[in-house]
């Protein structure tokens, strides 16, 4: 009878009122289930564990009756719990440190007397996807040689490069006169010292001269651009030749190729709707499709990076640093990664996916167009 805890000693403890946990216990969320020797209700070691994961579900914003389903859901152990709001903990912990980072950089600015558009103040509280995981990015996202080969090779001898949603700045030529356009102020700030000049614009709307620069490039950005087809359009007005590094969703044949959206984020095929297919991307700019085949080894970490090693999904750090993650949602995501590490630790996976660990280079959808 030790181990079982009053409910005024759990009220104490969890720091909630006496008034909340009979909310709980009336609803059936959390039910004092035994009795101390004088006949009160007492919470067991099994109610503490189960009203643990409520609180915590509870403080990260979710309603009473989602939460209901979470701590219902019997494939979910108290593990598999943690796991779950430890990584939504670290999403909420990416989102602050990035708007301190932004909050930061106003305050300088302010200092020096200058004072943000309406349009960047607003962006500081996360009304850009890229200014919520933003900090995450530099973690695991960089240039992967061989894929800059091809898109430098593409690029011809082009002096004059602009390089659309550049973020950071991977896969920016060496040697070419580069000009860089970004619209989220987090990726901005994240570039390297010495990194080409960036102008804050959007691709649908570039301020530059028709045919401005030898080429245009847009690198694993087009699925982020609210009008991709007239942010295309946009890039071959600007440029003599446009090179992009984009996915091919016209198929939903690569969804089942891989395995991580076909086994465990089947959500993945909802961000796909309304995405303009291959061929329409391809006549916005005059020009046509190559396959790109993703290493195995593949130095920028992006969603298919890691098709050979499986247990890179399982860290918070890869996770972060690509947005499909984020879009999909906590629950998708941690439903995902504990059936992988289910999967992993049994051998299914494994078993499932003989065929891979023969191949050097996966054809996943990946797609240069060149124009
Ligand atoms: C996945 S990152 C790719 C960054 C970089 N090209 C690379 O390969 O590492 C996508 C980038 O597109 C930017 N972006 C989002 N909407 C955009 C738009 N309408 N026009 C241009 N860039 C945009 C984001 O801010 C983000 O930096």
């Amino acid at each position: 009878m030790e181990e079982h805890l009053t409910v005024g000693r759990v009220a104490e403890l969890a720091g909630v009122s006496v008034r909340t946990l009979h909310h709980y216990d009336e609803i059936g969320l959390v039910h004092p289930s035994a009795r101390t020797a004088s006949g009160y209700r007492a919470y067991s070691p099994d109610d503490v564990e189960r009203l643990r994961e409520v609180l915590g579900y509870r403080r990260l914003g979710f309603g009473l009756r989602e939460v209901a389903d979470l701590v219902d859901d019997p494939n979910t152990d108290a593990v598999a719990h943690l796991h779950r709001l430890r990584g939504l903990l670290v999403d909420r912990r990416d989102h602050a440190a990035a708007t301190v980072t932004a909050i930061d950089r106003e305050l300088s600015a302010r200092a020096m007397g200058i004072r943000p558009t309406p349009e960047e103040q607003l962006k500081v509280f996360g009304a850009q996807l890229y200014e919520a995981i933003g900090s995450a990015y530099p973690v695991t996202r960089r240039t992967e040689p061989r894929i800059a080969a091809r898109i430098w090779e593409a690029l011809g001898d082009a002096r004059t490069v602009l390089n659309v949603g550049a973020g950071t700045g991977s896969y920016e030529p060496p040697n070419r006169e580069v000009t860089a356009v970004e619209p989220s102020a987090v990726m901005r700030a994240q570039r390297p010292a010495g990194a080409a000049p960036c102008v804050a614009a959007s691709a649908e709307r570039l301020p530059f001269a028709d045919q401005s620069f030898d080429a245009a490039m847009a690198v694993s950005t087009v699925h982020h651009w609210p009008d991709p087809i007239a942010g295309l359009r946009e890039l071959k007005r600007v440029a003599r030749r446009v090179v992009v590094f984009t996915y091919d969703a016209s198929t939903t044949g690569w969804l089942q190729r891989f395995w991580l959206t076909r086994d465990y984020l089947p959500e993945f095929a909802d961000l796909l709707v309304g995405w303009p297919s291959l061929a329409d991307m391809a006549q916005a700019i005059g020009g046509r499709a190559e396959p790109v085949l993703i290493p195995w080894d593949c130095a920028d970490g992006f969603f298919e990076a890691h098709w050979r090693r499986p247990e890179a999904y399982l860290d918070d750090h890869v996770r972060r640093a690509v947005s499909v993650w984020t879009r999909v949602g906590p629950q998708a995501e941690q439903r995902a990664v504990n059936m992988l590490r289910d999967d992993l630790s049994s051998g299914r996976w494994a078993e499932r996916n003989r065929d891979l660990v023969v191949l050097d280079a996966a054809e996943l959808g990946l797609r240069l167009l060149v124009a």
